[in-house]
């Protein structure tokens, strides 16, 4: 009788743990816990925070190749995603996709965070919480050089071919020019390629990306016409219903703002744009 007793209160403690196994689990896909735990991080010791990007968008998120001669993620948006890692507590994990994946990857918990020059579109907020505003810019008209002054209002765009990436709000805007062939590709490198191939005549780029092409690529130029967006302004994305981490990343992006080290980050990552 009395081996029975210990046999089944051993069995009680097994159910537990396994109980507070599967638990972890659940957390682990995309609801930060107390404790703290990235997408992928299924109960190891030490904490991840996760964040998806698309890095093809100097000076917000782009690839250099670091002194190692690796490949090397950086920008204003990765050294803000620093600081959110910093503060958690957490290793930072930078997952490089294409734009219109992410906000599915953060839906389904594979990753903790979106940083990549997000855009609040209302649209969004069914899908995913957004954070404050970070940073704000505005919108750019590339063309070919030799086109700049012939594409100088948003009237002369009118029936042309337009190149904007998948997914994005300048799709949105293009959708409003009357007439307009668009162009929708994952890679804002390949949106440049096609406009120097003459494939599409003009593209449609957040101003500080369209500055940084410009200066790197010979032969594209920043027209006079200006796109307008009422979806100004930047903002991280995180899973729906995540308050605690809403919050923190919140926290973050307060001492970022007030003292001054968003401004300094956007200096810092557009010199190194320009390298
Ligand atoms: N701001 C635009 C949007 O939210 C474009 C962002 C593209 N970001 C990128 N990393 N390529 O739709």
């Amino acid at each position: 009788m009395k081996k029975w007793g210990i046999l089944i209160v051993a069995l009680m403690m097994v159910t537990t743990v396994l109980a507070a196994c599967g638990q972890n689990k659940n957390n682990a896909a995309g609801n930060i816990p107390a404790n703290n735990q990235g997408a992928a991080n299924n109960g190891a010791a030490s904490k991840k925070l996760i964040i998806g990007t698309s890095a093809d968008f100097p000076p917000y998120e782009f690839k250099i190749k670091n002194e190692k001669g690796d490949n090397e993620i950086v920008g204003f948006d990765i050294e803000i995603a620093k600081e959110i890692a910093k503060d958690l507590g957490a290793e930072l994990e930078i997952k490089d996709m294409q734009f219109d994946s992410l906000l599915n990857e953060l839906e389904s918990g594979r990753v903790d965070l979106v940083i990549s020059g997000l855009s609040p579109k209302p649209e969004r907020a069914k899908q995913i919480d957004m954070s404050k505003i970070y940073y704000k810019a505005e919108q750019s008209i590339v063309s070919l050089t030799e086109n700049k002054d012939k594409y100088g209002s948003m009237e002369s765009l009118e029936g042309l071919k337009i190149g904007v990436q998948k997914g994005s709000i300048q799709e949105d805007m293009a959708k409003t020019v009357p007439n307009a062939k668009l162009t929708s590709l994952g890679k804002i490198n390949d949106i440049i390629m096609q406009l120097k191939s003459g494939r599409v005549d003009v593209a449609i780029i957040e101003g500080p990306v369209a500055e940084s092409f410009v200066k790197n690529v010979d032969g594209i130029s920043i027209t006079d016409a200006k796109p307008v967006t009422e979806d100004e302004g930047y903002v991280v994305g995180v899973k729906k219903g995540n308050k605690e981490m809403l919050d923190q990343v919140n926290a973050t992006l307060d001492r970022l703002l007030s003292d001054g080290s968003i401004d300094k980050f956007v200096t810092e990552a557009s010199a190194l744009a320009e390298k």
